[in-house]
């Protein structure tokens, strides 16, 4: 499409999409999705290879180079990475202030803003090389800002971890070393998260993400855009669906396990109850994130010899769900939120950190699309708008209102 003879042709007309269900707002070439057969690629690899055999830190550098790393590539970046893992030890004042009650996600977007003012000159990115410190700092840093949130809450030492391990390893060391300083690696847990942050990784021009492109177009810093992105996937309609599904089947179990009550609740139109981790905008076929997720809850709590009911509860409601014309109709099938909250569960998370754990995830995808959107020199986002207010009115004084 030519933009510019498309644009002169409607000039002055202005379409109403409420929640952009069917406006593009760029052009990318990063993640490919096809809602309607459940196709999900990152730069051309399809997701289920990428869960299978690359790990997050790859396909951190594939979303946001465009290319898989080789080996060089892969040992720079990393060692790039982990020269920037450290934050200026007044953050901890920062996080001091905070109370314990405090929500992590509320906590983490406030941190990583508060990066910029601890790094002024990573908000004027002009070159790509500039672009790439900025990239590095955040990939470095953002791990250490989740498991200081995680420490502060659980009252642990706020510590760092051990740069001799993977990127994922050492995330779950950060979180879970204890303060006397033990700490038993486990396999399953890094390959579980692995995989976990892989399908989070990016998903085209979703809430989060276009928020963070849209505060980037005009020229915001990369951490000010990611925080913006972060308070986006904040809420339960978007990336803190993976709390409510398991606040949700928490409920369920507590108020006897009746799956059936739950599902009519769902339908009911009076009732506000929406069935969490169920339903997506673009996938109306299946969510193929989910499939793979739902192999590795099992394949983890069969692995770690976890038996949890809530595991029970939630295939109960997916097998009614396919089954019930209500949600059939609907497209409605499991997102990939319905089943992460069981293996975060598995792993020692609390629920209050599913959301971050997703941010986690998220982080190389909405710097990937921050990066294009900087170098392919977008404009500065501004939708318009339908007018529906008053039409022109005269001023009334106070008194005579
Ligand atoms: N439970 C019950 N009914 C639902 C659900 C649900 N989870 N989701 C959609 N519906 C119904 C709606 O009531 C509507 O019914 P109607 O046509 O009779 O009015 C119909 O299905 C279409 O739903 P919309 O809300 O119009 O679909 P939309 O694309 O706007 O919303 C969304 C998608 C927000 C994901 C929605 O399905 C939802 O709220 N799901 C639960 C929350 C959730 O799991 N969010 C995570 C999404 S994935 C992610 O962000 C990582």
């Amino acid at each position: 499409i030519d933009i510019t003879k498309l644009r002169a042709a409607t000039k002055g007309v202005i379409t109403i999409d409420p929640g952009y269900k069917n406006t593009g707002s760029c052009e990318s070439a990063i993640t490919f999705l096809d809602g309607e057969q459940g196709i999900l690629r990152y730069r051309g690899y399809s997701i289920e290879e990428l869960a299978a055999k690359a790990d997050f830190l790859e396909v951190a550098y594939l979303l946001i180079f465009g290319e898989l790393p080789t080996k060089e590539q892969s040992e720079k970046f990393h060692n790039d990475i982990k020269a920037q893992a450290v934050v200026d030890e007044d953050v901890k004042k920062i996080l001091d202030a905070f109370p314990k009650s405090a929500h992590p996600m509320g906590v983490i977007a406030s941190l990583t803003s508060a990066l910029t003012a601890f790094n002024p000159s990573s908000v004027n990115v002009d070159s790509e090389e500039d672009m790439y410190k900025s990239v590095v700092k955040i990939l470095g840093k953002f791990p250490v800002l989740v498991a200081w949130t995680f420490r502060k809450k659980e009252g642990m030492p706020l510590d760092y971890g051990d740069n001799s391990l993977g990127y994922v390893e050492n995330i779950l060391k950060m979180m879970f070393k204890k303060p006397n300083g033990e700490y038993t690696q486990n396999r399953i847990l890094v390959d579980a998260l692995d995989k976990l942050l892989i399908l989070h990784a990016d998903h085209e021009q979703n809430c989060s993400t276009s928020t963070v492109r849209i505060v980037g177009s005009s020229h915001a810093g990369l951490f000010a855009s990611l925080s913006a992105g972060i308070s986006a996937l904040w809420g339960p309609l978007h990336g803190g669906a993976n709390q409510a599904v398991l606040e949700m089947l928490e409920g369920i179990k507590a108020d006897g396990g009746d799956t059936k009550k739950y599902m009519a609740k769902a339908k009911d139109k009076n009732d506000p109850f929406r069935l969490m981790g169920f339903g997506h905008r673009v996938y109306k076929n299946f969510d193929p994130r989910a499939r793979i997720i739902k192999k590795a809850a099992d394949d983890v709590l069969g692995d770690l010899g976890v038996e949890d009911p809530i595991l029970d509860i939630a295939k109960g409601l997916e097998k009614e769900a396919l089954e019930d014309s209500y949600f059939v109709d609907r497209k409605l099938y499991p997102n990939v939120d319905f089943y992460s909250g069981i293996i975060y569960r598995a792993m020692g998370i609390p629920t209050d950190m599913f959301t971050v754990m997703f941010a986690l995830g998220r982080l190389p995808g909405w710097i990937a699309q921050w990066r294009e959107m900087r170098l392919r020199k977008e404009p500065i986002g501004r939708p318009r708008q339908v007018y529906t207010g008053a039409t022109e009115r005269k001023f009334v004084s106070i008194d005579e209102r």
